[in-house]
C-alpha cells in the first residue's frame, strides 16, 4: 500500500512514502530548475563539433558557480562530475572526459541538475552536433514527443502507469524500443525519491497521482533493441546492439489540474529540432 505524506513532516530520506509539496515548495522547485534550464540554453551555441565533454562539463560548474547553484552529481554517489553528457549509443550517464570530443553528426543528450537552497532541478535535452542523418532527427523527435505525450497524461486521477502506457505506445507505434533499466523519479530535497517513473506500462496500473507531487519523467529510447549494458566504469550505459539512443528530461509537480513543468526552457529551446528549423529560415 503506498502512502502519501506531508514533505514538510516527513524525513529528509527516502522512507518509501511519496512526498506532498506545499506551493511554497514548488517555488523553491522552479528556481532551482530555472537554473537548470538557463544552464541547458546558455549550452546550446557551445555544443558543436571539436568541443570535448570535459569543456561542457566544465562550463556547467562554472554557470552553478556564479549563479550559486550545487551540481547535485558531484561526488553522487562516487560520480565527480557536474552532469551527463551520453553520446549517440549512450543512453545515459555518460561522463564528461577531456579526451572525447563532439563529432559533425553526433547526438548528445546533456543531463544537470543544480540544487538551490537545497531543492533540486533536473532536467536533460538531446543537442544536435552539426548536421544530423534522418534516422538521428527522427529518433530525437520521437523522443521528445513521448515525452510531451506523457506530460498530457500526468494529472490528477490518472497514475503513473498511464504515463508509462503514453510514452509506450507511442514509442513501439515509431518502431523504436523504450529502456527498461532506468526510470523517472521523485525529486525535490532528495535528488532520488520515491515515486518511481516507469516509461513503459499499463493504463490505470501504478500509483495515483495526486497534487502537491513532484517527480521527473525522462524518457530513453532506442533506434533499436531496449537492452543496456553498464560499461566498466561503472556508469556509462550504452544500448547492447549498438543502435541510437536519445533521451528528454522535466522535473515536475502536479496541480489541481495537470502539471507544473518547472524545467520549461526560457529561450524555448528544448525541442533542438524546432530550435534548428528556425536558425536556417
Ligand atoms: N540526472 C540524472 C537523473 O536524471 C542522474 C545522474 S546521477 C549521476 O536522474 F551520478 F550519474 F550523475
Ligand atoms: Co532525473
Ligand atoms: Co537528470
Amino acid at each position: 500500500m503506498i502512502e502519501y505524506v506531508d514533505a514538510d513532516k516527513a524525513p529528509l530520506k527516502n522512507t518509501g512514502q511519496i512526498k506532498i509539496y506545499s506551493q511554497e515548495d514548488f517555488e523553491g522547485m522552479r528556481k532551482a530548475s530555472q537554473m537548470t534550464a538557463e544552464c541547458l540554453d546558455a549550452l546550446v551555441p557551445l555544443v558543436q563539433p571539436g568541443v570535448t565533454t570535459q569543456e561542457i562539463d566544465d562550463f556547467v560548474f562554472q554557470f552553478g558557480k556564479e549563479r550559486g547553484g550545487v551540481p547535485a552529481t558531484l561526488n553522487y554517489r562516487g560520480y565527480t562530475k557536474s552532469c551527463c553528457t551520453s553520446i549517440n549509443r549512450v543512453i545515459c550517464h555518460g561522463i564528461p572526459d577531456p579526451k572525447k570530443k563532439l563529432k559533425e553528426g553526433d547526438i548528445v543528450n546533456i543531463d544537470v541538475t543544480y540544487i538551490v537552497d537545497g531543492w533540486h532541478g533536473d532536467s536533460s535535452r538531446m543537442y544536435p552536433v552539426g548536421k544530423l542523418k534522418p534516422a538521428a532527427k527522427r529518433l530525437i523527435e520521437v523522443t521528445h514527443e513521448s515525452l510531451m505525450r506523457a506530460l498530457e497524461v500526468a494529472k490528477p486521477g490518472n497514475t503513473t502507469g498511464d504515463i508509462g502506457h503514453a510514452i509506450q505506445e507511442y514509442v513501439e507505434s515509431e518502431r523504436c524500443s523504450v529502456v527498461r533499466d532506468f526510470c523517472g523519479h521523485g525529486v525535490g530535497k532528495l535528488f532520488h525519491d520515491m515515486p518511481n517513473i516507469l516509461h513503459y506500462g499499463q493504463k490505470g496500473a501504478g500509483t495515483k497521482l495526486m497534487p502537491g507531487m513532484i517527480f521527473t519523467i525522462e524518457p530513453m529510447v532506442n533506434l533499436g533493441r531496449p537492452d543496456v549494458k553498464v560499461l566498466k566504469d561503472g556508469w556509462t550505459a550504452e544500448t547492447r546492439d549498438k543502435s541510437l539512443s536519445a533521451q528528454f528530461e522535466h522535473s515536475i509537480g502536479i496541480t489541481s489540474s495537470g502539471c507544473d513543468i518547472f524545467t520549461t526552457s526560457p529561450a524555448g529551446l528544448f525541442n533542438p529540432l524546432d530550435a534548428q528549423t528556425g536558425a536556417a529560415a
